[in-house]
């Protein structure tokens, strides 16, 4: 009886082609086996194909041996354990930046920091296609949250100006690689729009990091817009193929996080196994410094496939593929008929992506060889066409 309000909401979600269900995926990565046969897997954010390396499974495991499952406590009580430290270490010394602080999830990175740099007397300018993890943290933070059209420095100097009069801190947030149109945002140029109006900048490299610039450093490090960024926000969970999230930033802000941000303090500390994964992924990005170039050459191999048969990307210049086709239903029996055929591409909707813009996201991954890059492109070129 107290929960007759569902079931009309479910129906209704139904009714859009906006039912969404959590599937069972047997493995992960790029190839998996289900019941049996190959299956290329294009819905994958494992870019380098990490997630069963041997060092980086190895290096989990020493952290699991040496210091056991949880890390059994937050990080101001117990919880700080030394690979936290050498993590966040490792990271500040990679990205370029002064100090590093580890979060739960990338999710939580944004939601412990957002909310930090702006407050309620305070406006923060963002993307119009920020992902909901920064869009929530806006929401947590109380500030104003004004939206500039997608990757338009124009906009964002606009939306500045407009705003010059008001007290109060200033933030832009932006994404370099964009999780869902996979282009790269004008960094250079945001970040002296923002210098220019006394603006702090935060940029989300949770597709950049891995899959661009030196050692894998991120697209801020490639531009050496170090100083001119306020925070560099990452993810583990993407070409890092673990978990976790993290912010390279000052050593002042990095104290300041630890003193006041409610998604630092308030929860576990992240696992050993975790971080000791972490840790290999980093080792193996200093190894391999080609990887990224790798996947991006892939990439654009893949996506000059899809346009000589007159597919649209939009924007995509990264390992981030959207082919987008518009009607809810249609999107979701192109994905269906692909994985008839043993490919997985997701099919996107609304909310995650515009109204009307529903696409297939792909995701390419170095499990991925020329081969099968062939043979995905063949098989939704066909799919597109005959659906
Ligand atoms: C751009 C972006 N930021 C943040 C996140 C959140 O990261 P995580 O999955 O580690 O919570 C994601 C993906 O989930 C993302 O695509």
């Amino acid at each position: 009886m107290r929960e007759d309000w569902i079931q009309p909401i479910l129906d209704e979600a139904k009714l859009q082609g906006l039912e969404r269900t959590a599937r069972v995926c047997p493995e992960a990565g790029g190839i998996i086996k289900i019941d049996g046969k190959e299956v290329l897997n294009f819905s994958s954010n494992d870019y380098l194909d990490l997630a069963r390396h041997p060092h980086v499974i190895d290096r989990s495991r020493q952290a699991l041996d040496q210091f056991g499952i949880g890390s059994t406590a937050s990080r101001l009580v117990t919880g700080t354990l030394p690979i936290h430290e050498e993590l966040e270490a490792r990271i500040a010394k990679e990205k370029g930046y002064e100090a590093a602080l580890v979060f739960g999830s990338g999710y939580m990175a944004n939601a412990g920091t957002i909310p930090i740099l702006a407050g309620r007397d305070d406006f923060i300018f963002a993307d119009k296609l920020v992902h909901a993890s920064m869009i929530d943290a806006c929401k947590l933070s109380g500030a104003k949250l004004v939206r500039f059209a997608h990757n338009d420095v124009q906009a964002v100097e606009k939306r500045l100006e407009q705003y010059s009069d008001h007290a109060g801190r200033k933030l832009v947030i932006t994404e370099s690689v964009f999780s869902m149109d996979g282009d790269i945002a004008p960094l250079t140029e945001i970040a002296e729009t923002a210098e220019k109006h006394g603006a702090m900048l935060m940029v989300d490299e949770a597709h950049s990091t891995g899959t661009f610039g030196p050692n894998g450093a991120g697209l801020i490090r490639e531009h050496e817009l170090e100083s001119n960024v306020t925070v560099s926000m990452g993810t583990m969970s993407k070409a890092m193929a673990g978990y976790g999230g993290f912010v390279a930033c000052s050593e002042k802000l990095r104290q300041l996080l630890v003193h006041s941000a409610r998604a630092f303090i308030y929860t576990t500390a992240p696992p050993p196994a975790v971080i000791g994964a972490a840790l290999g992924a980093l080792d193996v990005f200093e190894a391999s410094p080609r990887l990224g170039y790798i996947l991006q050459a892939n990439a654009d191999y893949f996506r000059s496939l899809l346009h000589e048969a007159g597919l649209d990307t939009l924007q995509s210049q990264s390992q981030i593929i959207p082919i987008v086709i518009g009607n809810n239903e249609k999107a979701v029996a192109i994905s269906q008929l692909l994985r008839s055929e043993g490919i997985i591409a997701a099919a996107i909707r609304p909310p995650t992506v515009p109204a009307g813009s529903a696409r297939l996201r792909i995701s390419i991954t170095l499990a991925h060889l020329v081969d099968d890059l062939e043979r995905a492109a063949k098989a939704i070129i066909n799919a597109v066409k005959d659906t």
